[in-house]
């Protein structure tokens, strides 16, 4: 945990930060969140967040409570004072503090808060051996592409992976695969990557959208459409993407073993350009 949190404006020790129990984000979930990755002391994926903040922020109508460059600041800060190397820095604004009604209130200042947290991001161990993933129901509500802070089915569905022995859950939607719980799902058949298309229906994820790019580069093949959760299981790989696992290759679905049960080649090169990537972001 972050022994220095940041909260509406001021840099203080965890155990002092406090929020009103009337925030709209403590009552209805009512904000949104950020998680960035942080590699040498640098965020990384940077550009990429603050835009899909704005987006966030722009769907529920929620003011930015101060500039971008601000928040940056803050963030930087917040990795200074914690000395974190390597790790992910948290971002949560809210509609801010009201009395408990439903509609929007007049004139509520956003709340923001943040934290810091080491985390290996370069060299896991699940990035040798790779992950087990159960498949589990999506629960969530149908505007997942808003990265809100209300997670209550992800809650859920984590805690069903993990009560079955699995490091994250698979989420499935009328016989689809929408995403992981807290990732985005890819499966790898007959060498091309395979990720459903962003809708509403699931979370745009940054890094996602880096890996993108980095296929264009690297030439391979992307198409993007439902898989059905038996394909997964059927594929030759399968990988998640997301902020604090970079890219990370699945080894078993549902008990059954992706391809022969090893990280696959193409989820370990997309981790490894990935890095590259991050690192280069860095300045390393
Ligand atoms: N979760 N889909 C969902 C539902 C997620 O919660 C996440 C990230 C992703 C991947 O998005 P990104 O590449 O931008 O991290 C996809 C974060 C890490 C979390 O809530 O902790």
């Amino acid at each position: 945990m972050s022994d220095i949190v940041y909260v509406n404006g001021q840099y203080v020790a965890k155990q002092d930060a406090t929020i009103s129990i009337f925030d709209r984000g403590f009552i209805f979930g009512d904000g949104v969140y950020e998680v960035v990755p942080v590699i040498e002391g640098s965020m990384v994926d940077k550009e990429y967040f603050l835009q899909r903040l704005e987006r966030s922020l722009g769907e529920l109508r929620i003011e930015w409570p101060c500039t971008a460059d601000e928040i940056l600041e803050m963030m930087q800060q917040l990795i200074l004072r914690n000395a974190i190397n390597e790790g992910m820095v948290y971002l949560q604004i809210t509609r801010g503090i009201a009395d408990r009604e439903f509609n929007f209130p007049a004139d509520t200042r956003p709340s923001i808060v943040g934290f810091a947290n080491h985390l290996i991001l370069l060299d896991p161990p699940t990035a040798k051996t790779g992950i087990a993933v159960v498949s589990t129901p999506d629960l969530r509500w149908k505007r997942r592409d808003i990265k809100s802070v209300n997670l209550l089915g992800q809650v859920l569905a984590k805690q069903d992976a993990v009560e079955r022995g699995a490091k994250e859950g698979w989420m499935v939607e009328d016989g689809y695969v929408t995403e992981g719980v807290s990732s985005s799902a890819y499966i790898v058949k007959d060498g091309v990557i395979i990720t459903r298309p962003l809708t509403n229906e699931i979370l745009p994820g940054i890094r996602r959208r880096t890996l993108f790019e980095l296929c264009e580069a690297e030439g391979l093949q992307l198409e993007q459409r439902l898989f059905t959760l038996q394909e997964a299981i059927d594929a030759d790989e399968a990988f998640i993407t997301s902020a604090t696992t970079v890219v990370c290759p699945v080894v078993s679905i549902d008990g059954h073993t992706i391809g022969d049960g090893l990280p696959g080649p193409v989820a370990q090169k997309l981790r490894a350009v990935y890095l590259t990537r991050m690192k280069e972001e860095a300045g390393v």
